[in-house]
């Protein structure tokens, strides 16, 4: 039996290994972390991650050939295959803050690889980095005349949130990319070999490790520019009175284009899209290709210029006066189905109405908790997993987040409780918008006109 170990047991790192070792059953995964408290609730029925069919896939395997545990030299002693899932957070500090991506931790986990491997050790970089840094972790595993062979392999991660097990189970492809030399060549196939136990061989595309590097930045970007691209169109929809779901449908069943990720919104969020473009814009800068690194940078911008759009959105809605008033925040994670509320567009748009004052409530099946940790120090808001309860004398509603549970409310009841006139703001054109219309609330979809009263 082969040992796999995985360093940092995150969104990633959790669902992938626990994949691999349903799949897998002659190789036994081990999943290690610095953060103690991550470790212990993957231990328990309580997972870190919110995922539909985690849970399920991590009890039948957890214990039998798959261990979290937070003993890393001893993962590292007695690993064969070593996959680096740890974060790459974007740089807050020093040259390149605020764009380059931070690889401190990866550069921790190289040298850590490097002082306890017991043997040869292929290593696979899963975590999304700048192009070249398997060439990095390469120099540095093999620096100080160490006694065994690392062979670094780039293996990027294609996985959404909410989809994680659905994504894994059945991926659209996996992506190898190694040294053209023969060691190169051999490991590549050894982490193909894991993947074919349940992947067919043709979606299985072996390439270079720089190529394999560059294509998941370039794979992000190109997903965060369509969002883009059809928010950008949902503000002329609002200026000119057409109606950008009309639009999305017309040009995604162009087989060119595609109907997948044309749905307007508030923006994107999640851990991913801007910190990969703002990585892929200074890798641009780096090399001198300011115009690249402008072309790109412009879909981040067009993300912000939306969430700020709907802040304007929703004070003119109020006569500009949104002091004191109630404002019931449906939703807070940055998609359905996740926990995670990282870069989440709820932020910034909850952040600029609390300082107009506004008395916010915010409800979310799933990310009150992580939502409370990015609002802290913001005042005026408070929490609650009751949408008819928080409902009660608000003056107007935001959905934030598509949950399935607020598609089904029961909207009678929320109106009936709220201020008059009471206004719904959907930023992700989830809601009967006619119904509600006939209800008697004053209703702003997104991308199309609004209905008033
Ligand atoms: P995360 O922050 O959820 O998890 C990373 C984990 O690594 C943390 O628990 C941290 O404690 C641990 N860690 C850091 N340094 C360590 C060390 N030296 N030893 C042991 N553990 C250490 O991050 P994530 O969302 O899982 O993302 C991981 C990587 O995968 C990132 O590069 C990200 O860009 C990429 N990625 C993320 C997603 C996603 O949907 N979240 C999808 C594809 C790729
Ligand atoms: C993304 C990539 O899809 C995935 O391949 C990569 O591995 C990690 O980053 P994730 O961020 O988890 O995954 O979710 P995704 O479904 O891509 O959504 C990202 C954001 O875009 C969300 O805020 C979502 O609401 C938004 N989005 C997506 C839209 O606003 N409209 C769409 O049509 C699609």
């Amino acid at each position: 039996m082969k040992n796999i170990l995985c360093i940092g047991a995150g969104y990633v790192g959790g669902p992938t290994m626990a994949m691999i070792a349903s799949k897998c059953p002659d190789y036994k995964v081990t999943v290690v972390d610095i953060n103690e408290e991550r470790i212990d609730a993957w231990n328990s029925d309580d997972l870190p991650v919110y995922e539909p069919g985690l849970l399920e896939v991590v009890k039948a395997q957890r214990d039998k050939n798959l261990f979290f545990s937070t003993e890393v030299f001893k993962g590292i002693e007695e690993a064969d295959i070593i996959f680096v899932c740890v974060n790459t957070p974007t740089k807050t500090f020093g040259k390149g803050a605020g764009r380059a991506a931070n690889l401190q931790y990866c550069e921790i986990t190289a040298r850590q690889i490097r002082e306890h491997a017991k043997r040869d050790i292929i290593v696979v970089e899963k975590s999304t980095v700048p192009v070249h840094t398997s060439k990095v972790i390469g120099q540095i595993l093999s620096s100080g005349d160490p006694k065994y062979k690392f062979e670094v392999v780039s293996n990027p991660e294609f996985l959404a949130e909410g989809t994680a097990i659905k994504d894994l189970n059945n991926p659209d492809r996996v992506l190898i990319g190694g040294r053209p030399n023969g060691t190169g060549k051999a490991a590549v196939d050894e982490l193909a070999k894991i993947y074919a136990h349940w992947v067919s061989e043709e979606r299985i595309i072996k390439t270079d490790g720089w190529s394999s590097e560059m294509s998941k930045l370039t794979a992000n970007a190109f997903l965060a520019q369509r969002v883009s691209s059809i928010n950008s169109i949902s503000a002329l929809c609002e200026a000119t009175g057409a109606d950008v779901e009309n639009i999305a449908n017309a040009i995604g069943a162009d087989s060119r284009i595609g109907a997948k990720f044309l749905k307007a919104g508030p923006g994107f969020g999640g851990s991913c899209f801007k910190k990969d473009i703002l990585n892929l814009v200074y890798l641009c800068e780096s090399f001198g290709l300011q115009e690249v690194a402008d072309y790109w940078e412009q879909v981040v911008k067009m993300n912000d210029y939306q969430q700020n759009r709907i802040v304007s959105k929703i004070m003119k809605s109020q006569f500009n006066t949104i002091a004191g008033k109630k404002v019931l925040i449906l939703g807070f994670a940055f998609k359905a189905d996740t926990g995670d509320t990282r870069e989440s567009p709820a932020i910034n748009i909850v952040k600029q109405l609390a300082d107009e004052q506004a008395e916010i409530v915010i409800c979310d099946p799933k990310a009150i908790s992580n939502a409370k940790l990015e609002l802290i120090g913001v005042e005026n808001v408070s929490y609650s997993e009751d949408p008819y309860d928080a409902a009660k004398n608000a003056h107007l509603a935001v959905l934030m987040t598509e949950w399935q549970e607020y598609k089904g409310l029961d909207y009678q009841k929320i109106l009936t409780s709220m201020e008059a006139p009471a206004s719904i703001f959907d930023t992700r054109n989830v809601l009967d918008h006619e119904d509600l219309f006939n209800l008697g609330f004053n209703v702003y979809p997104l991308g199309k006109k609004p209905l008033i009263q």
